[in-house]
């Protein structure tokens, strides 16, 4: 099914289950520790071994040897693998940095050897007893301040001409923030149990996008993608840090290939944060012009960025691009080549750090012009998109989300000057920050099938990264084949279902959804057929086709035992993306309180509004907003990864060096949906909104305590020590 241009008004005008607050359908398996997770799965595959990985103690150069007889002969050990053993895996489109392989040392904790033994404790035993000599390279560069970028750069954004406006702008502000590296610190590390069968390998692991594992991992194996199946049904978190293929599962396939017996391996705590990717760090510089009365007439927006040689960096100016109205725009992001671990994409890449410069920024220009930071985001609403004045939005109801949002919040009792509202020794503050967020859409495959019993089942490659798209899905084939809920079943994660969108960029629940909305009018054309009648006359309800006066229950559509199926993919016309910008938008409102001794940052109350399209479910949006300003709050008070200048790695690589809010850190959250439909989107008139909930968080936090207490921290994480 082709999805070619704006889905009529008809199209599910009046839904019974999608947009309902159903209850998540995996709630129980999650409640009760019955859901397998990767590491878990034992009874998959018979005499599990298990891996111990060891990651490279510096940062960038050669792995001179590896002694592994003491480690061989320890008891319990089967086999140790070294990268020395191997040539350099080859990369592809979807692995991107050396996961294993060959003498070179490209980052810190990158994969150098596995101990696969027949316990965790004497494999890690074994590790402990590899000798590894290094020759450290002393040209690498670990410092972004002192790293200049590659210089090849084209803007993302040059319309009008900035450098002339600015100059004659009558209020003018340049200022500069910068954010730290973030790391994912999803609950579930990365895992993986390996097995081959002849020359076929199973993957039972935790990855966001089922379709790129498998081709990165065929292509890291040298073998063909239908030598490869990937199994991965429940996932403890992702945020983008298992959208690729990582090293716990090519040892393990490497790992079962040598002993011939399945291996599993996850990826240690400590280990995490360096072998795998984080967000990159940025040094951003933004210059805003304004009239007197509040009127933007220029924008710049630079930033820089580390990532390794060739890979991609943290793209901060992306946002401004499309959200404040202006005719002289510049934005371009600058990456740094640095030899620290992979830069890669970490929830709402871009957009989530690009916000908390771009929207503190706005509310220094309201200062600067003593404004309504809310009046002024309102006065420069852009009509059409900034950064191609041929396009137009979707939808945009940002103006709404403030306007919304100040009301909920009682934005007009705020604190006015700093210090004037106190409650004893802490001094109280308010901030608002605008939310941006692309709304993109990938094409989406499902399978939906009329079970013997008359219930449904539905069949994708698409994950549940915790997000809820068991739950979703579930409500969209309920919708269209007129069935409660609970008669549908959803499986996920294998890679032998029809390939899906996956989970990332915000994109998976409104492709997924769309994907098996898809399937379901193939279905009903099949069914249609089948009984002779046209599809368009053909009602879906109470487990049972209504066509013209009669009923046909669906399980008599079933033959022999055997299943009534139907697979079909939605792809999305160009037409989305050439006529329109197809976006998520949103406010944040925060009162916080600051210790005036101690600069100690509380919140006192979070209250977001989102406009999102379509609410596919309330209960599992909700719950992807509250947990990405949770996300949000860490940004802004919490997470850094400390970057050892010397020897090139992150040195708080665990869960008590890298802070993360926790529930005493959380005040009541409260959010709002707009619940505007968007027909250009998808035919669900949906769209994401698990990353528009992390953007702008932290800004409208930094806004708070600069109104709390007048001080300004322009580099994130504002702790207590940048406010004394
Ligand atoms: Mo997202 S950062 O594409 O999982």
């Amino acid at each position: 099914m082709r999805f070619d241009k704006p889905a009529g008004d008809s199209v599910l005008a009046d839904t019974k289950v999608i947009g309902k607050p159903v209850h998540r359908v995996d709630g129980p398996l999650k409640t009760t520790g019955t859901a397998p997770y990767a590491y878990e799965r034992h009874d998959v595959a018979a005499n599990q071994l298990v891996g111990w990985p060891v990651g490279a103690a510096i940062a960038k150069g050669k792995l001179k040897s590896v002694g592994t007889k003491k480690a061989e002969a320890a008891p319990g050990v089967v086999a140790v693998l070294t990268t020395l053993q191997f040539d350099r895996l080859p990369l592809s489109q979807w692995n991107t940095a050396n996961l294993f392989g060959g003498d070179q040392i490209e980052h810190y904790h990158q994969a150098v050897a596995l101990v696969v033994a027949e316990t965790l404790e004497t494999a890690r035993a074994g590790a402990a007893m590899l000798e590894f000599d290094y020759a450290p390279d002393t040209e690498a560069s670990f410092d972004l301040s002192k790293t200049a970028p590659t210089g090849d750069e084209q803007p993302l954004s040059d319309v009008g001409n900035f450098e002339k406006a600015y100059a004659d702008a009558p209020v003018t502000i340049d200022v500069n923030y910068t954010t730290p590296a973030e790391s994912h610190a999803m609950m579930e590390p990365h895992a993986s149990i390996a097995a081959w069968d002849g020359d076929e390998v199973t993957l039972w692991t935790s990855n966001q996008m089922i379709q790129w594992d498998k081709m990165a991992l065929a292509t890291t194996l040298k073998t063909t993608p239908d030598k490869v199946r990937i199994d991965s049904p429940y996932i403890g978190g992702g945020f983008g840090s298992k959208l690729f293929l990582r090293a716990d599962a090519v040892l393990a396939a490497l790992g079962a290939k040598r002993t011939g017996k399945p291996v599993k391996v996850q990826l240690p705590r400590p280990m995490i944060f360096n072998n795998t990717t984080h967000r990159g760090l940025t040094e951003q510089h933004l210059k805003i012009g304004a009239t007197q009365d509040g009127k933007i007439v220029a924008i710049s927006h630079e930033n820089k960025s580390n990532a390794l040689p060739g890979g991609s960096s943290e793209k901060a100016p992306a946002p401004t691009q499309h959200f404040y109205a202006t005719d002289n725009l510049y934005c371009i992001n600058r990456t740094a080549e640095m030899h620290l671990p992979e830069s890669n994409a970490m929830r709402a890449p871009g957009e989530a750090s690009g916000l908390m410069a771009l929207e503190a920024a706005m509310d220094e220009l309201a200062e600067k012009l003593d404004m309504d930071p809310v009046e002024l985001r309102i006065m420069n609403d852009a009509k059409v998109d900034p950064s191609n004045p041929n396009k137009t939005f979707s939808r945009r109801h940002f103006v709404e989300c403030l306007r919304t949002g100040a009301d909920r919040f009682g934005w007009s009792k705020r604190n006015r000057k700093p210090g004037d509202t106190r409650e004893g020794a802490w001094l109280i503050g308010h901030g608002v920050a605008g939310a941006y967020r692309g709304a993109p859409a990938q094409a989406s495959g499902a399978e939906v099938a009329i079970r013997p019993d008359g219930g449904v089942v539905v069949r994708t490659d698409m994950t549940d990264i915790g997000t809820g798209s068991y739950t979703i899905l579930a409500q969209t084939a309920a919708e269209m084949l007129g069935v409660p809920v609970e008669r549908v079943r959803v499986e996920l994660g294998d890679s032998r279902y029809p390939v899906s969108s996956g989970s990332g960029g915000q994109f998976g629940a409104v492709s997924s959804t769309a994907g098996v909305y898809a399937a379901c009018v193939a279905l009903r054309k099949k069914i249609a057929d089948e009984l002779g009648k046209k599809h368009d006359d053909l009602t879906f309800a109470d487990g049972a086709v209504h066509a013209g006066g009669s009923t046909t229950e669906l399980k008599k559509l079933t033959r022999g035992g055997r299943e009534l199926s139907a697979i079909d993919t939605m792809h999305f016309g160009d037409f989305r993306s050439e006529k329109y910008v197809v976006s998520t938008f949103g406010a944040h409102f925060i009162e916080a309180r600051v210790h005036s001794l101690t600069g100690e940052v509380r919140l006192n109350r979070m209250l977001a509004v989102c406009d999102a399209g379509r609410i596919l479910n309330p209960i599992t949006a909700r719950s992807q907003v509250i947990g990405a300003m949770t996300m949000g709050a860490g940004a802004a008070l919490l997470e850094e990864m400390a970057v050892d200048h010397d020897r090139g790695f992150f040195v708080n690589h665990d869960l008590a060096g890298y802070e993360v809010p926790v529930h005493l850190d959380i005040p009541h959250q409260e959010v709002v949906f707009l619940d505007v439909l968007d027909p250009v989107s998808t035919p669900l008139k949906a769209k994401g909104v698990g990353e528009l909930g992390i953007c702008g968080v932290a800004a409208a936090i930094a806004n708070a305590v600069n109104n709390a207490t007048g001080i300004r921290v322009r580099d994130y994480p504002i702790t207590l020590d940048k406010i004394v």
